[in-house]
């Protein structure tokens, strides 16, 4: 497989929100309906994942960063790192348009955002959730180094913003990591 390594990694910027809120919302449900990558969720949240009007206060946030990944001037990811206080940071929204997964642009992406959370807050350990019907996705963390914090919740009727659940009793598994010397 031809690997990408001359993507570049930056911080997201105002122009990039709408092309942001295309690749999360096809990352997460699929493009234009279809189920393209390995890890979309459209059978488990209905409805779009994000909308571009709650893109643009990540991108101003000072207690987070949007960061992009670009192929060849096109936008292809990104990942929101924010700090949640007591030396914790969280990582979510990470997405690889589906046509552009598998080439080690994910795996790039949550390493900047660890960066970001040591270099900018000042962060020891990173915590992101995933959905509890999703093994290959914790299987995939995993791999990354972050193991089960033992926190499990309901995810809410509403969804939370995730979505809206297509099934009842939607549980999010908490998973973290050091990512740092405390
Ligand atoms: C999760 C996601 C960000 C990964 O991005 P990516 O750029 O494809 O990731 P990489 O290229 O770095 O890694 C691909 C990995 O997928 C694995 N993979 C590929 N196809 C797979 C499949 N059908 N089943 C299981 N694993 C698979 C590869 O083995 C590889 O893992 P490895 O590096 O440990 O060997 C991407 O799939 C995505 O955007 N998913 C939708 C949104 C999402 O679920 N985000 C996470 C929310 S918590």
């Amino acid at each position: 497989m031809e690997r990408r390594l001359d993507f570049e990694i930056a911080d997201a910027q105002v122009a990039d929100a709408d092309a942001l809120s295309k690749i999360i919302n096809d990352a997460y449900r699929g493009e234009d309906g279809a189920t393209l990558g390995w890890t979309g969720v459209a059978h488990l949240l209905k409805g779009p994942r994000i909308r571009v009007e709650e893109i643009w206060p990540l991108i101003y946030s000072n207690d987070g960063q949007l960061i992009t990944a670009r192929y060849r001037q096109r936008l292809v990811g990104c990942i929101y790192a924010s700090c949640c206080g007591l030396g914790i940071g969280e990582i979510s929204l990470l997405s690889i348009r589906p046509q552009d997964q598998n080439f080690g642009m994910g795996r790039a992406l949550l390493k900047a955002a660890e960066q970001v959370l040591v270099d900018r807050w000042g962060i020891s350990r990173a915590v992101l959730s995933v959905l509890a019907p999703r093994p290959e996705l914790q299987a995939w963390y995993r791999r990354r180094g972050y193991v089960e914090t033992g926190s499990r919740r309901l995810l809410r009727e509403d969804g939370e913003g995730y979505g809206i659940p297509a099934q009842k009793s939607l549980y999010v598994i908490e998973y973290g990591r050091q990512i740092a010397v405390s």
